[in-house]
């Protein structure tokens, strides 16, 4: 089976209301649909104004629907503002906000219960690939924040393999390198979950995506789409990221 290449904006903690909707009318010309995972203050001001092709997505939920958690939003909320989807497990929400496993893995139950997609985040440090533990780090990360799930629920799972020494730095993975770990990730679905869901599972690469760098990532044979941080903030080298990307598929 042949994929639709996958291509995800993260504006992490970027863009005012006015800011957002010029962007998204920006994109009005798209044939092709385009992922925006965006701070949850400006979610529903830009659902009510967004193009078709332009589905919207959330930067982190609580795992509970509601209740006493101070300055945290739920799936239902992020939801009802218009989220289609929601990224877990971000190194960022790892490193500086401690997030380990086993809340991303009760976020990602929650987020697959109240109807959200998910994009599950998973990368090692560059110590980590120095010391050649890349392999046994994102077992762990995607087993443990996995845990169990359904094969219904995996198909509602995209899965970004982000090095962590790759993001913002302007050194992304090589091709090659970024397509010798997704083939690594696929097996590792493929043991657990079996052949036809590792198939058909999106497995994106993030991590200083540029205009220049992403066809040919995208070209690789396990890499079936982009998350594209500081890159995805300015139109016109988003569109052409889109574009690049695209012309894989013609
Ligand atoms: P970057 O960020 O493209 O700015 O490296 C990617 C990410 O953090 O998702």
């Amino acid at each position: 089976m042949s994929k639709d290449v996958r291509v995800i904006a993260n504006w992490k903690m970027h863009k005012t209301i006015d800011e957002a909707i010029d962007f998204v009318q920006g994109l009005r010309g798209l044939i092709q649909l385009t992922y925006i995972a965006m701070p949850s203050t400006i979610l529903y001001a830009v659902s009510q104004k967004k193009p078709p092709m332009v589905t919207l997505g959330a930067q982190n939920i609580y795992f509970e629907s509601q209740g006493p958690f101070t300055g945290e939003v739920s799936a239902e909320m992020v939801k009802d503002a218009g989220a289609e989807f929601v990224i877990l497990g971000h190194s960022e929400r790892r490193m500086i906000f401690h997030e380990d496993n086993s809340l991303i893995h009760k976020k990602i139950k929650h987020a697959l219960h109240a109807g959200l997609q998910v994009i599950l985040c998973v990368g090692e440090t560059l110590s980590e690939r120095e010391a050649k533990t890349t392999a046994d780090v994102l077992k762990k990360q995607v087993l443990e924040c996995l845990l169990e799930l359904t094969d219904e629920e995996l198909s509602q799972i995209t899965l970004a393999y982000e090095p962590i020494w790759a993001i913002g730095s302007g050194s992304p993975a090589t091709a090659q390198m970024a397509q010798e770990t997704h083939a690594m990730l696929r097996a590792l679905i493929s043991e657990q979950w079996g052949a036809q869901i590792a198939e058909n599972l999106y497995i994106i690469y993030g991590g200083s995506t540029k205009p220049n760098n992403v066809q040919e990532l995208v070209e690789q044979k396990d890499i079936d789409g982009v998350l594209v941080g500081a890159a995805s903030l300015d139109i016109d080298t988003f569109m052409q990221i889109i574009q690049n990307a695209g012309k894989i598929n013609s």
